[in-house]
């Protein structure tokens, strides 16, 4: 399918889910999916600027999914630092700024070193925005920006609450997709998905193709966006 779909959604974000059914289905361990994962956002990140998306934020680890088995959490922390240390100088070169969205408290400082870097070097790119939500929870998020406008003595508007919000200032997103065939938002961008279009996608996030995200694209564009408005006030 083609790559300038028309017009695209400017931000995309991604529930990148299926990653442990794919390697069940294949016997193999858990985090054998996850690595497999790494390498479809690869993929994923390098469809984006032919398609006119100018951010990505993507889920990779939940303030919910330190309850899985220990193995599978410090693994999941090992393949976030060796991603970074393989990744980020090719990334830097293709313009791609990198953000990481979620609390830093519980992390290494292993990992937190290498997201701190990893941020510091693409700051000045350009190119598409690439927010990596870990150790991300849309409640974590609402109240983290809260309590930052209290201990400020801010008033609490839309308007401030959406700048404290960890995303910002990435505007909201346009498309959410959700890979893997669960029909849930699992605690990702609640405030910031209010009037997002939802996609959600059978197939499991490591054999998630271009051509997949051409399908959740094409549904987009067929969309109508009415924001509350009628549908003849929008056409
Ligand atoms: C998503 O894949 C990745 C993370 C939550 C880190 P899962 O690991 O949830 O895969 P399934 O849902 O068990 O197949
Ligand atoms: C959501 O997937 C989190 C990420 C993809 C990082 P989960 O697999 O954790 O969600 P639930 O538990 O099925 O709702
Ligand atoms: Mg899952």
């Amino acid at each position: 399918m083609s790559a300038s779909v028309s017009p695209s959604p400017l931000h995309v974000a991604i529930v990148m889910d299926g990653n442990g059914r794919w390697a069940s289905k294949r016997f193999l361990p858990r985090l054998a999916g996850h690595k497999q994962g790494v390498d479809t956002l690869k993929r994923i990140v390098r469809a984006c600027p032919p398609r006119n998306i100018a951010t990505l934020t993507v889920f990779a680890f939940s303030s919910e999914n330190w309850n899985r088995p220990a193995d599978e959490v410090s693994g999941l922390m090992d393949l976030l630092a060796g991603a970074l240390a393989r990744e980020v100088s090719q990334l830097k070169q293709e313009g791609v700024r990198l953000r990481f969205v979620g609390s830093r408290s519980g992390l290494s400082e292993k990992v937190r070193q290498g997201l701190h870097l990893a941020e510091l070097e693409t700051s000045s790119n350009t190119g598409l925005t690439l927010n990596v939500c870990f150790n991300y929870g849309g409640r974590w998020d609402i109240v983290q920006a809260a309590r930052a406008l209290a201990e400020r003595g801010e008033d609490i508007t839309e308007d401030s609450l959406s700048s404290a919000m960890a995303l910002s200032p990435s505007a909201d997103p346009d498309l959410f997709i959700r890979t893997g065939g669960e029909y849930r938002i699992s605690n990702f961008l609640l405030w910031q998905s209010a009037y997002a279009e939802f996609f959600f996608s059978p197939v499991l996030w490591p054999d998630f193709s271009e051509i997949d995200l051409d399908t959740a694209l094409t549904e987009f564009n067929s969309r109508e966006r009415r924001f509350g408005k009628t549908s003849e006030q929008v056409r």
